[in-house]
C-alpha cells in the first residue's frame, strides 16, 4: 500500500494545538520562534534532552477544557541527516493519531519531510500493527519542497509495496501490470517475442517456472528539451530459490525481494513526470521467476544471449547476470544511450563487505561513478565505489563459451566483484555503472525511515541524479 499519511502545508501553527511539534537545538533553544507559553529550556533540562536529532520530549499543554500535546523535538546539527533522523521519530511517536502540526525547522525541509513519510510506511496484508498518523501539516514550510518530498517518499514507497509483494501474487506478467499502472509508455516483450529476438539469458532463467519471463520497457521523455538519454536496468527476479542449484530454505525465504532493483527502476520511471526531471530515461526490468522444474535450465548448459555472446552456466542461481546481461546488450545495441546503470540484487558477498547500511557502486567511468556516490549520500541512499579488479576478469574463462557465469573454482573469490565484471563485458564502450544493492535491499530492522522488509533502496539516489543532472 502506499504511504497513507499525507503531508500538507499550513501557514502558521495553532495558538491551542491538540498535537504540535517544536523544535530545539542542541543547546536546548528553541530551533525556530514559535510563540509557546511553556518555559522550554527547563523542560527539556528537567526530562535531560540533549538536543539530538531523533529525541522527542512530550509535554500536556491546557487546552481549552481539555489536554493538547507539544512535542518538543531535538534536531541535533540540523544536517540533512540529523533532520531525517528527527522527521523519522516523530512520525513513529504519533502513531495511529489524526492529525500533527509541525513547526519545521527552518531552511530545506525536503530531507525532513521525506523521513516523516517514509517513517509512516508499513507493509500490511490484513490487521497488523497499528495505522500511521493521518497528516503531518508543516506550518510554514515552503510548498515545492513538500511537495518533492511527497512524491519521492511515494515512489520509495512504491519500490518497497512492490518487493514486499509476495511471489505468489508477482510474477513477471504481474510486475509488467505494474510497470504501466505507472502511467508512462510502457513496451513488454513476452516470451514469444523474446525468443524470436534473441534474449537467451531472460529465457534460460525462466525456463523452469510456470510463470513465463518478460522484459518491460518504460520511456520517459521530458516535456522540454533534452541533450542526455539514460538507460536503468533493474533486475526483476520475482523468486529466486536458486533453480536446480537450489538454495537452502534460510536464504531462499528471503527472494521474494530479488526484483528490488527492478521495482526501483519502475518506481523512478513514475516519478520523473511528477519531478520534472531533465534527460530522457528509459527504464528496462529483465523480469523472471528461477525455479528448479523439469524444465529450468541445467548446470553446464551453455545459452546465447541478446547479441550472441555465448555462456557456459556453471550456476543456475547466479541468474541476475544472466537476464541483465540480455537487457545491458539491448540497451548498448539499440537503445545508444549516453550512460547506463543497473540495480541489482546482486550478490551475497556484497553485504560481507559493505553490510546493510551501504550500497555498492562499480563503474566504468570516474564521472558518473562520483556522481552517484554524491546523489547517494545527499539522499541518504549511501553507496561506496567498488574496484573492478583486472586481474579477477579471468575468473569468468569458460573452455567451451565466451565466459561462464561463475568462477568454477575458488583461485579469485571476491564474488560481487566478479559478478560486476561479468555484467561489464555486456555494457558495451558506454559510461556504465552498477549498484549491487543485496545487503540494502531489505532491512531487518523496524526503524528511522526503515521498515522490515524491502527497503526500496536506489529510488531517492536516481531520482537525485536524474533530476540535477
Ligand atoms: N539473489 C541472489 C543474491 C542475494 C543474496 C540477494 C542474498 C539478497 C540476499 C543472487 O541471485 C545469488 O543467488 N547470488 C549468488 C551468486 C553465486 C551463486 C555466485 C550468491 O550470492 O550466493
Ligand atoms: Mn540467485
Ligand atoms: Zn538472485
Amino acid at each position: 500500500m502506499p504511504i497513507e499519511t499525507t503531508a500538507s502545508v499550513v501557514a502558521e501553527a495553532p495558538g491551542e494545538p491538540e498535537l504540535l511539534a517544536v523544535p530545539y537545538a542542541s543547546d536546548l533553544s528553541p530551533a525556530h520562534p514559535v510563540e509557546l507559553h511553556l518555559p522550554v529550556p527547563d523542560l527539556l533540562e528537567h526530562y535531560e534532552a540533549k538536543g539530538e536529532a531523533g529525541e522527542v520530549v512530550e509535554v500536556p499543554v491546557a487546552r481549552g477544557d481539555g489536554v493538547g500535546r507539544v512535542l518538543l523535538y531535538g534536531v541535533g546539527d540540523r544536517s540533512p541527516r540529523a533532520l531525517r533522523r528527527a522527521g523519522a521519530a516523530l512520525t513513529r511517536k504519533v502513531k495511529g493519531k489524526d492529525t500533527l502540526t509541525v513547526v519545521t525547522p527552518g531552511g530545506d525541509v525536503t530531507a525532513f519531510v521525506e523521513a516523516a513519510l517514509l517513517a509512516a510506511y508499513s507493509y500490511r496484508i490484513g490487521k497488523a500493527g497499528k495505522p500511521a498518523v493521518r497528516t503531518l501539516a508543516f506550518a510554514g514550510a515552503d510548498e515545492a519542497q513538500v511537495r518533492r518530498a511527497q512524491v519521492v517518499a511515494q515512489a520509495v514507497a512504491l519500490a518497497r509495496d512492490l518487493a514486499n509483494t509476495p511471489s505468489s501474487v508477482k510474477n513477471p506478467a504481474w510486475l509488467a501490470e505494474r510497470a504501466a499502472d505507472t502511467g508512462v509508455p510502457v513496451k513488454v516483450w513476452d516470451e514469444e517475442r523474446l525468443q524470436a529476438e534473441g534474449f537467451g539469458g531472460i529465457l534460460a532463467v525462466g525456463r523452469g517456472s510456470a510463470s513465463p519471463p518478460r522484459l518491460i520497457q518504460l520511456s520517459y521523455t521530458p516535456d522540454g528539451p533534452y541533450d542526455r538519454h539514460v538507460v536503468l536496468v533493474g533486475k526483476g527476479i520475482t523468486f529466486d530459490s536458486g533453480g536446480l542449484s537450489l538454495k537452502p530454505t534460510d536464504n531462499m525465504k528471503t527472494q521474494k525481494t530479488d526484483m528490488a532493483g527492478g521495482a526501483a527502476v519502475i518506481a523512478v520511471l513514475g516519478a520523473l513526470t511528477r519531478l520534472g526531471a531533465p534527460v530522457r530515461v528509459t527504464g528496462l526490468v529483465a523480469a523472471a521467476e528461477n525455479m528448479p522444474s523439469g524444465t529450468a535450465q541445467r548446470p553446464s548448459d551453455v545459452i546465447k544471449h541478446y547479441g550472441g555472446r555465448t555462456v557456459e552456466v556453471l550456476n543456475t542461481d547466479a541468474e541476475g547476470r544472466l537476464v541483465l546481461a540480455d537487457a545491458l546488450a539491448y540497451a548498448d545495441v539499440v537503445l545508444d544511450p549516453d550512460a547506463v546503470v543497473d540495480v541489482a540484487t546482486l550478490t551475497g558477498a556484497i553485504t560481507v563487505a559493505l553490510g546493510r547500511n551501504v550500497g555498492a557502486v562499480y563503474s566504468s567511468d570516474d564521472a558518473l561513478a562520483r556522481q552517484l556516490v554524491d546523489a547517494g549520500q545527499t539522499t541518504d541512499d549511501r553507496l561506496w565505489r567498488m574496484p573492478l579488479v583486472e586481474d579477477y576478469a579471468a575468473a569468468l574463462k569458460s573452455p567451451i563459451a565466451d565466459l561462464s557465469n561463475v568462477e568454477s573454482g575458488s583461485k579469485f573469490g571476491a564474488g560481487s566483484i566478479t559478478a560486476a565484471l561479468f555484467l561489464r563485458e555486456f555494457a558495451g564502450e558506454r559510461p556504465w555503472a552498477h549498484l549491487d544493492i543485496a545487503g540494502v535491499g531489505r532491512s531487518t530492522v523496524d526503524e528511522g525511515t526503515l521498515s522490515k522488509g524491502a527497503t526500496g533502496f536506489g529510488v531517492r539516489a536516481l531520482l537525485e541524479w536524474l533530476t540535477r543532472i
